[in-house]
């Protein structure tokens, strides 16, 4: 019999397409956009392996992939944990494991639902915040930005204290961080697929890219071009941030300043793979390895559920 895998979407066409067409010319594999009504709470997963692409924007898809991954699914990436993720607790694991990280704070949101009453309800939260014992830890220039955010909202560069209260006042019910900000040399984003295979691509975020989206990869002739250590410290940084974080497709961003890689944003679970911004040549490249990633996947039974404690509970009975 056939192993599935299955891919859930959302408008995004050049990588989804190319993944089936590829996927399928493996023997023994049939690969398909996954299809999803309604779930019973005994689900068997039709699919071996599930990509999940657009479950950030649809929330009945991340519950229905739990149910997938407790039905014996392989769900890339895993969506117990994807749920659990923050962008501060990446910093703080990461710079743990001894990645370059900028200086960080995160910050008591401004505001709060309105069932919280700011008088009565926030006992816990130090007032007045010690702004200066903040300030002195990160230093200016400084980005202010959600610690849970993405696509570049909200994201400020503030170089004094007034910039800084001015945005942190229209920051609302985000949760922000407060980081050093990296006046870079050099700008690399890294396709990951598998946690191990690292493509590494120059980007520049000041530009606009070909679909009118901020920033844009740059296209190099030779694919090591950084002085080697420094080429295989971002290589070997990124591997750590994704066996850490366990995410099997991501992109890892890192801003050089001075010959340091500081990892800015990693925990990007469905990462940008259109052609128009990979090009051809680093997009072929990410769908070979999600096909190889994906069939390995199938082929010798990977589960999402063996992470975690509650499959062991499960027995005889769930296998
Ligand atoms: N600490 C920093 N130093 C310099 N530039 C930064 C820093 N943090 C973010 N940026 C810039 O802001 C952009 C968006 O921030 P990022 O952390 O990538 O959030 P998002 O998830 O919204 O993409 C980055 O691509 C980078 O250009
Ligand atoms: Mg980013």
């Amino acid at each position: 019999m056939a192993e599935r895998i299955g891919i859930l979407v959302g408008w995004e066409q050049s990588f989804p397409e190319a993944f089936i067409t590829r996927a399928n010319k493996v023997p023994g594999i049939v690969a398909e956009l996954a299809k999803i009504g309604g779930t019973p709470e005994k689900y068997e997963s039709p699919y071996r392996v599930l990509i999940d692409r657009i479950s950030q924007e649809v929330k009945h898809y991340r519950f229905y992939l739990k149910a997938a991954a407790l039905g014996g699914a392989f769900v890339i990436n895993d969506p117990f944990w994807w749920s659990a993720d923050d962008k501060f607790f990446g910093y703080s694991l990461a710079a743990q494991l001894k990645c370059a990280i900028p200086r960080t704070v995160m910050l008591p949101q401004k505001d709060y639902i309105p069932a919280i009453d700011k008088q009565r309800s926030l006992r816990n939260l130090e007032f007045p915040l010690n702004w200066e014992g903040i300030v002195d830890h990160v230093r200016f220039p400084a980005i202010l930005k959600p610690a849970d955010g993405g696509g570049w909202r909200d994201v400020t560069v503030v170089r004094t204290p007034g910039e800084l209260l001015r945005a942190y006042d229209a920051s609302g019910l985000n949760v922000m961080t407060l980081q050093e900000f990296i006046d870079f040399d050099h700008y690399i984003r890294c396709i990951c697929i598998g946690q191990d295979r690292i493509l590494q691509i120059e980007y520049n975020p000041k530009l606009i890219g070909p679909t009118g989206l901020r920033g844009r990869y740059i296209f190099r002739d030779e694919e090591e071009w950084l002085p080697k250590d420094l080429h295989d410290r971002i290589v070997q940084d990124s591997i750590t941030i994704n066996k850490a974080l366990q995410y099997d497709m991501n992109s890892v961003e890192f801003a050089i300043k001075d010959g340091v890689p500081y990892a800015i944003d990693f925990t990007n679970p469905a990462p940008d793979m259109h052609i128009e911004h990979l090009g051809e040549r680093y997009f072929d490249i990410a769908v070979d390895w999600m096909v190889e990633f994906a069939v390995k996947a199938a082929k010798e039974g990977y589960r999402t559920r063996d992470r975690y404690h509650w499959a062991k509970l499960l027995g005889d009975a769930a296998k």
